[in-house]
């Protein structure tokens, strides 16, 4: 090749290397994350009594472990299996540890890097057939994420708006998508937040689904005409968009923001527990390594200041506040801080019903529900605790599928069936916010 060929071929090379980085390539690379958790194991563990649990509570707190559920080491009950991520050099050691106390327990992952290679080979080759049309039925990276909101704001002008509510630590905007016909008047609204911990992709995921949903079917869907034209809904596929992008490209079970601590290596907050109410209370760390440390005071991370400002401002309108997580397939309300009883329990307790049934009427999947605190684990300053305390009366968080199966590496393949079923519990809560049930507005707040 003579140098001016080489220097086209080269610039052919990079040109043809920067369009498939743009579309498909690029993600999927970075998905293997360097081969980072190969020989890493899941394992599931039940401690069956209180003994088991005070020791299990010592082995795992002392081992760096990556906990999926529950959030760390002080959560751990007798009543619930636990979920571990150990890195290969400390699963031989768990290993003789567990069978040693006689605590029972399986691996449920015995190659991490494996089954995220497994799903990884599946995506890419959907990616690639599916260019023109948005598939909703694969996760999607952060900027075709942003990239889709832009789209829907340009071809559905009559139902969306997107706007930012303001920056991310590292600046990217945070984008919110308003739902719903525009009118002149202020209509009631229902906020919707996915992806407030990074590694759980079937919330940014679902967040579209119901955008998409939700517009095609209005006019031909009657309650979902009647949602769109009553409320506002404002969703936010991406809360904590640094730490998505984060957990894209570096390190899949990223879960926390990325801010920087400088007095420690450790980055980031975990955004659920950085809300003002009895702010780094019980479940919270206040050590920056951890997965559920609650940042340095209340609204430290800009993301979680910038909703708050936003619900703030529009409270006197937002009847429900709904928060996406995963996994575990729970419907939870406030209080999860204390084990007490909100003021409006029964308009509260009969959604959750509604919701939980509609979302079984799909798949007969089936949702445990009640207040976070007995249902999940008394945990402190969650989102729901300060949306209620704000007066928003229906506040709800999601802990979507599975149970441990797949755990955070929920499969492409079940993104339709879990989105679907979500969506009929969501319609569930938003039509119960139009009906009239007795939430005394002036009592807020509570607590
Ligand atoms: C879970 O714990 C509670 C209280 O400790 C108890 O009442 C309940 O029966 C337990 N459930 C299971 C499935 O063990
Ligand atoms: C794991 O063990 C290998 C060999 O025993 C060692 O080279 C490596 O540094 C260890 N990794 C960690 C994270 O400790
Ligand atoms: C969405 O569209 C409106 C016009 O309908 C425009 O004013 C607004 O800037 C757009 N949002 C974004 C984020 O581009
Ligand atoms: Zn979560």
């Amino acid at each position: 090749m003579s140098p001016d060929h080489m220097g086209a071929f080269r610039a052919s090379v990079l040109l043809t290397w920067v369009i498939i980085c743009n579309n498909v390539l690029c993600p999927v690379l970075g998905y293997l994350y360097n081969n980072r958790y190969a020989g890493d194991q899941v394992f599931k563990i039940t401690p069956s009594n209180d003994e088991e649990v005070r020791t299990l509570r010592e082995i795992l707190g002392h081992m760096k472990v990556d906990f999926w559920q529950p959030n760390s080491a002080s959560l751990i009950c007798h009543n619930a299996t636990v979920d571990v991520h150990v890195k290969r050099n400390d699963t031989q050691g768990l290993h003789a540890r567990l069978k040693w106390e006689n605590i029972d327990y399986q691996v449920f992952i015995s190659n991490l890097q494996k089954e995220i290679e497994k799903q990884t080979g599946y995506r890419s080759s959907r990616k690639r057939r599916s260019e023109a049309q948005y598939d909703y039925e694969v996760y999607h990276s952060l900027e075709e994420i942003q990239s889709w909101m832009f789209m829907m704001n340009t071809t559905h002008p009559n139902l969306v708006d997107v706007f930012s509510v303001g920056k991310s630590y590292e600046g990217r905007p945070l984008y919110v998508l308003q739902l719903g016909k525009k009118r002149r008047l202020q209509k009631k609204a229902v906020w919707i937040d996915c992806g407030v911990h990074a590694r759980e992709w079937i919330g940014p995921a679902f967040c579209q689904w119901f955008v998409k949903e939700a517009i095609n079917s209005y006019q031909y869907d009657s309650v979902m005409t009647r949602l769109l034209n009553q409320l506002n809904f404002y969703i936010m596929p991406v809360f904590n968009v640094d730490g998505y992008r984060f957990s894209w490209i570096t390190d899949r079970f990223w879960r926390k923001t990325r801010s920087k601590n400088h007095k420690f290596h450790c980055r980031g907050v975990d955004a659920n527990r950085n809300w003002k109410v009895k702010w780094c209370d019980e479940g919270a760390s206040s050590h920056p390594c951890d997965d559920t440390y609650c940042g340095p005071f209340p609204e430290s991370e800009p993301e979680v200041k910038a909703v708050a400002k936003f619900l703030r401002k529009h409270k006197k309108r937002v009847e429900a506040y709904i928060s996406i997580h995963a996994y575990a397939q729970m419907l939870l309300y406030p209080y999860s801080y204390k084990y007490a009883t909100i003021p409006n329990f029964n308009c509260v307790e009969s959604a959750a019903h509604n919701a939980v049934t509609a979302l079984y009427s799909a798949y007969g999947v089936k949702y445990r529900y009640g207040p976070a605190s007995t249902t999940l684990y008394v945990s402190s300053g969650s989102s729901i605790d300060w949306a209620y305390r704000n007066g928003i009366p229906y506040a709800f968080a999601f802990e979507l599928r599975d149970t441990g199966y797949f755990g955070f590496l929920l499969p492409e393949s079940l993104i339709k069936p879990t989105c679907t079923e979500t969506m009929r519990a969501v319609k569930a809560i938003a039509s119960g916010v139009l009906k009239k049930c007795k939430t005394d507005r002036e009592k807020f707040p509570y607590i």
